[in-house]
């Protein structure tokens, strides 16, 4: 197991280039499933995430190569419609190979998943979806079954604006029989990448983007010809550490709306923010203040940067509230940040913060991926050396960090764990 050991106390300064995203990579992974041709995605992220993904879809028999940020994927044959506990267990989001399984084979058997500690996170949204589309649902020593000789359209409207549940039942009802209405879908740039990508398949797809998604479903699909989105979380936490740090990031390869609430967030904390086409620039050389913040569905402030977004607060300058409205306990950050000497006090689903000129270092333990985040950049505002233990959680979603990091002047190295 590695560990990071971080130097505090630079000012981040440079221009960093964003990977692909990974929650757009790994439900447009997963769609191959519904084509019968090869598919080839551009700009795939090399995290461990994509890894498990590979791993579920070989175990389903498509075959893949991966060089050099670029998967191909042969669905010509699926060997079995079951996804086992021992891959489904790694990563939840296994569990959107359930609706292409099914629209393609009429039949998945699919492990309940694991994945991050943040919560309960059912899947409930994901199963009422496929079940207005026909599929017969059992729940069998752990495993979901679904079953529906061929998918038919209907209208289905969401509880919550579930991103994973919109992307389940829109890969769905691609070869369903006749049209489906998708309404409160999420609204996520993930979702509309993954409807651009079903498109290179020859999905008929409309309104991605908005709460109402319409489909046409098609007898079938060829394979995908894809480049992945910029990861707007990966952009947002370079973002995050710059202002911490009172520094001057550049990052390159998204789209600056992405992450407009985040970006807003950033001016209303002192930040100066510069939009270019695909490339955000955030000044903070006079340091943060102390701002509010509450995570909503996209286009609101996103629960994935709240962590990050918290260990810049807590070397403002003034008091920050933050909400989590996503998830219940997503603040396994927060005593790792308090061994920093961070004041943060923790009130039902909301964190106050009083922002401290100093932190110290300290040995901390990631608990989740996001949560990882924040704990580097709270290293790299301390005084003194901290160390970052269990990583694998940051090896997830986050692409050669630290060599990122260490190119706008961190002082960062991998270790192994004794
Ligand atoms: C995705 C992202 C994750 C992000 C989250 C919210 C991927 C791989 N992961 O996760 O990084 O934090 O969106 O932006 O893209 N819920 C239910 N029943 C369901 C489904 C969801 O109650 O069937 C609840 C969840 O417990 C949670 C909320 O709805 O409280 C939002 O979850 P959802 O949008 O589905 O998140 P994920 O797709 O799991």
């Amino acid at each position: 197991m590695d560990k990071l050991k971080i130097q505090g106390g630079q000012a981040l300064n440079g221009t960093v280039n964003v990977s692909g995203a990974k929650n757009a990579a790994l439900p447009i992974l997963i769609s191959a499933i519904l084509g019968s041709g090869k598919s080839r995605f551009d700009r795939v992220p090399a995290l461990q995430d994509i890894k498990t993904t590979e791993l579920v879809l070989n175990h389903l028999g498509l075959t893949s190569t991966f060089e050099k940020g670029v998967m191909t994927l042969d669905a010509a044959k699926i060997s079995t419609i079951e996804a086992p506990y021992d891959l489904v267990r790694k990563m939840r989001a296994s569990v959107l190979v359930l609706g292409p399984l099914l629209a393609r084979e009429g039949r998945a058997k699919v492990s309940l998943p694991g994945g991050c500690a943040i919560g309960a996170r059912p899947i409930d949204f994901h199963l009422t979806a496929l079940e207005k589309l026909g599929a017969k649902i059992t729940l069998e020593g752990g495993y979901v079954i679904a079953e529906a000789k061929r998918l038919k359209g209907n209208r289905v409207s969401f509880e919550f604006p579930s991103v994973g549940a919109t992307e389940n039942a829109m890969m769905a009802a691609c070869l369903a029989d006749g049209e489906t209405l998708l309404e409160n879908s999420a609204k996520e740039p993930e979702i509309v990448d993954l409807a651009i990508s079903l498109r290179s398949m020859g999905a008929k797809i409309e309104g991605e983007g908005s709460e109402r998604i319409r489909i046409q479903g098609v007898n079938s699909l060829t394979g995908a010809n894809h480049r992945i989105v910029g990861d707007r979380i990966e952009a947002g936490t370079f973002l995050a550490a710059a202002l911490a740090t009172r520094g001057k990031v550049r990052v390159e390869g998204l789209a600056p709306h992405h992450l407009e609430a985040v970006l807003q967030k950033f001016e209303e904390a002192g930040a100066i923010i510069t939009r270019d086409a695909e490339a955000i620039t955030l000044e903070a050389r006079n340091g943060g203040k102390g701002t509010d913040v509450k995570t909503q569905p996209f286009p609101g402030f996103p629960t994935d940067m709240q962590a990050q977004f918290m260990a810049a607060m807590c070397v403002a300058d003034g008091p920050s509230l933050i909400t989590e409205t996503i998830f219940e306990n997503r603040f396994m950050h927060v005593p790792e940040l308090a061994r920093l000497g961070a004041d943060l006090t923790v009130r039902g689903n909301s964190v106050l913060i009083r922002g401290k000129s100093k932190l110290i270092g300290a040995p901390l333990m990631a608990t989740d991926l996001r949560a990882s985040a924040s704990l580097v950049m709270g290293g790299l505002c301390a005084e003194g050396e901290t160390v970052v233990s269990r990583i694998y959680h940051l090896d997830r979603g986050y692409e050669r960090m630290e060599e990122k990091l260490r190119s706008l002047g961190a002082r960062i190295e991998r270790a192994k764990e004794e």
